[in-house]
């Protein structure tokens, strides 16, 4: 811990110790009325945005540490080097749409070596003493006997850290398994394969996977990573994305069909975050869609949140496609329609129907439950409604029930957004997704946003959305000012429904995009204090508003502080949220009037307060640098008197049941 950090930690001790005003300060007066219950908090009020971009997916959540594990990158052996006589080819592929794959033949000499080698993503992360599985899928060339294959672990010094063979007898394609248990942890580690015997032996779809991932599952995800997830509780998980639905071109939009059935078969789609920055280009980034949307819509059920998928409304991105002839005519949307309706089958379908059968025969006969879609993710103009128009009627005619979300655009207000949220109405879409990237200084003035927003619905999504400063940093400065922008959207609960901070996930040596809400790298995860605000926030997200008032008004500014407060009618408790954004210490008493009966207080209380200097950030080697802490809160009758930190967030919880 650097000191300022220790300062302000052994700062905040005292003050949660002390927990009563200093001498001499009148405190501000905060009334909660506790039988006002206002409007429901929806339950999927706090969720989850993935995207594949940062190396969210391939090299991030997705456990897989091969990369090009099929051969089908446009270059065939990228990640790959290659030894001895090795040969790419698609001649009698095991796998239609990814069909090239490698032959190892024997190199004309008993003391040289055929073979393959896989750099990973950034390299691989390997810990020692776990175990990790390695399958591929290979054939001998010829019936003149068993193919011998050695597989080996290598360590950034060449070292062979865990090695094992695998005998291939059949020239039919087969899968074999093999575990492999690295004797030290490497953080850049690789994978060899090579051939061990005499004749060729074919291998295609070359993979490896840790065994413990998250739930335990072969094709599964990180499990630190997912756990994290996990531990913000999420109301509803959004994905694929993101730009990524629309794909630089129509070519390369997200097509969920082939992101489900055998992994092998999924074909690999260019990843459109590979060159949208040209200064940050990452020409290796591909979507294996090893973790498709079957995949989503399991991770959405374990972790407990509504699964959201986004689709394609046939615009290709329209920052980088201006032409009508980039994007499906409004009259040729069929097939784009026929996904929409074929995804909530899948999803929701009896397995005796085509795609409910899918979704059973990859493991899931009961249903997902899907009850939203998305159309379209940062459209605009008159070429979007037109289209999403198409799709609310299909919609609505075949699965009433269904919950339809369409965009008010890139940006947080101007012409596309004015545009588009009275086009909205006039479709009577559910909930219309909001999307802001701005600096601190909107967060703050954007607290009371829906304080008057119009009450007609359709309800808001505020699906995109992170504080940037200046220097793009995950600081603390940045998760407070989203804190207290979050106070605004918990008040008027009855207009937003959902939000989602934007990107979730990201590779510490292959990103394009800040802030994000978790870093990583090949063996480790850091929660940014943003993360940290987004879970005290769905951790206390309670069931029904109630009133809270400073002079008769919401805290929305005064003196830099702003809060919201919630009941939890299941829990039993009241939560009260209260950001200082201030540079000083405010003392503060807050009274919790009408707790009678049923809603009287209990005495046990507590506050989990966030607190650190504005620049603070948490980093793979102080991943703790900022963390709440929690301590007990002292009420005295139905008053708790107490002091904010400057540049603090705290959660009260107090019970009456
Ligand atoms: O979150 C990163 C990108 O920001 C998303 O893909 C896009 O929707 C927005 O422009």
């Amino acid at each position: 811990m650097n000191n300022s950090i220790y300062r302000h930690a052994a700062r905040v001790a005292l003050l949660l110790a002390i927990a009563a005003p200093l001498a001499g300060q009148t405190p501000r007066v905060l009334h909660l009325d506790a039988r006002k219950a206002g409007a429901v908090v929806q339950p999927t009020m706090y969720g989850l945005f993935f995207e594949d971009i940062n190396f969210a997916a391939d090299g991030g959540l997705y456990a897989e540490l091969v990369k090009n594990r099929s051969f089908d990158f446009p270059q065939r052996l990228m990640g790959w080097k290659t030894f001895g006589n090795v040969e790419v080819t698609t001649v009698n592929p095991p796998f239609e749409r990814n069909p090239t794959h490698v032959v190892l033949s024997y190199p004309g000499h008993d003391h040289k070596y055929s073979g393959i080698e896989n750099e990973g993503f950034t390299g691989m992360g390997l810990l020692a003493g776990a175990s990790y599985r390695f399958t591929v899928h290979a054939r001998a060339t010829a019936a003149d006997g068993p193919r011998k294959i050695r597989v080996e672990l290598i360590d950034t010094r060449d070292d062979i850290i865990a090695r094992e063979e695998i005998t291939i007898p059949s020239t039919a394609w087969e899968k074999y398994t093999v575990i492999l248990r690295p004797r030290a942890t490497e953080t850049r580690g690789r994978l060899r394969v090579f051939l061990a015997s005499r004749g060729a032996v074919a291998l295609d779809h070359v993979s490896l996977f840790p065994v413990d991932t998250y739930k335990g599952r072969e094709n599964g995800l990180r499990a630190d990573l997912a756990t994290l997830l996990e531990a913000t509780r999420p109301g509803v998980f959004r994905f694929p994305g993101g730009c990524i639905v629309e794909g630089t071109d129509l070519a390369t939009r997200y097509n969920w069909k082939n992101s489900i059935g055998p992994v092998e078969n999924r074909p690999v789609n260019e990843n459109r975050w590979h060159y949208t920055f040209p200064y940050r280009l990452f020409p290796d980034y591909y979507q294996s869609l090893g973790l498709g949307f079957h995949e989503f819509f399991l991770l959405s059920e374990d972790i407990g949140a509504e699964p959201l998928p986004v689709l394609s409304c046939g615009l290709a991105c329209q920052f980088q496609n201006s032409g009508e002839e980039c994007h499906v005519p409004v009259d040729a949307l069929d097939e784009y329609v026929q996904d929409a309706l074929d995804l909530v089958e899948y999803a929701n379908g009896d397995p005796s129907t085509p795609w409910g059968s899918r979704r059973a025969a990859a493991g899931h006969p009961a249903p997902f439950n899907l009850k939203y879609i998305a159309i379209g993710n940062e459209q605009w103009g008159k070429e979007y409604v037109d289209r999403l128009e198409v799709f609310v009627k299909a919609i609505r005619a075949r699965y009433p029930a269904i919950r339809v979300i369409g965009s008010a655009g890139p940006y947080a207000e101007g012409e596309f957004f004015d545009h588009l949220w009275p086009e909205m109405r006039r479709l009577k879409v559910d909930l219309v997704d909001e999307h802001y990237y701005k600096g601190p200084e909107w967060f703050l003035a954007n607290a009371s946003r829906y304080d008057a927003y119009d009450r007609r619905g359709p309800a808001v999504f505020a699906g995109e959305y992170a504080c940037h400063m200046p220097d793009r940093a995950n600081s603390f400065l940045a998760a407070l000012r989203e804190a207290a922008f979050m106070t605004g959207l918990e008040r008027n609960a009855d207009v937003v429904h959902m939000a989602t901070y934007a990107p979730l996930l990201a590779h510490v040596d292959a990103w394009q995009w800040r802030p994000d809400m978790i870093w990583f790298d090949n063996t480790r995860a850091a929660a940014t204090p943003s993360y940290l605000v987004q879970q005290l926030f769905s951790l206390n997200k309670g069931t029904r508003v109630l009133p809270l008032t400073c002079d008769g008004k919401p805290l929305a500014g005064d003196d830099g502080l702003y809060a919201s407060a919630v009941r939890d009618d299941v829990a039993g408790c009241y939560i009260v949220k209260i950001v200082n954004t201030s540079a000083r210490e405010q003392p503060l008493r807050l009274v919790i009037d009408n707790a009678r009966g049923k809603y009287a207080l209990l005495p046990d209380a507590t506050v989990t307060l966030l607190a650190a200097p504005p620049d603070a950030v948490n980093t793979l080697d102080r991943p703790d640098a900022v963390a709440p802490v929690t301590a007990p809160a002292r009420f005295t009758g139905n008053a708790l008197e107490t002091i904010l930190p400057p540049g603090s967030f705290a959660v009260y919880r107090a019970r009456y049941k």
